[in-house]
């Protein structure tokens, strides 16, 4: 009964919150193998989000960790793209700042 609800927690819970994806999908990766952080971020797109995985990114090194062994500071870490906000061309156009 205890793993039987273990198990309906990872399908739930979502570890990367801009892309909807759960701790089972990401376990199911890192089981076939899967433990390099680049290769399952293009799989699922976890870490891809408006936040560009400042919410999941931590999570995502911490399982990766868990399944292989090593500490989370040597987990190989991807490239971070700056946040980006929308702006209105006008904004642009009228040679304003935008905040
Ligand atoms: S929570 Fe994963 S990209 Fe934002």
């Amino acid at each position: 009964m205890a793993g039987k609800e273990y198990a309906k927690r990872e399908e739930v819970t979502v570890i990367c919150r801009c892309e909807d994806v759960t701790l089972e999908e990401i376990r199911t990766l890192i089981n076939q193998g899967i433990t390099d952080m680049e290769q399952l971020k293009r799989l699922l797109r976890v870490g891809m989000g408006p936040c560009q995985g400042r919410t999941c990114s931590a999570l995502l090194a911490g399982e990766i960790a868990r399944a292989t062994g090593k500490y989370v500071g040597e987990v190989k870490l991807t490239t971070f793209r700056p946040l980006t906000a929308p702006i209105k061309l006008e904004v642009l156009t009228r040679g304003e700042t935008h905040d």
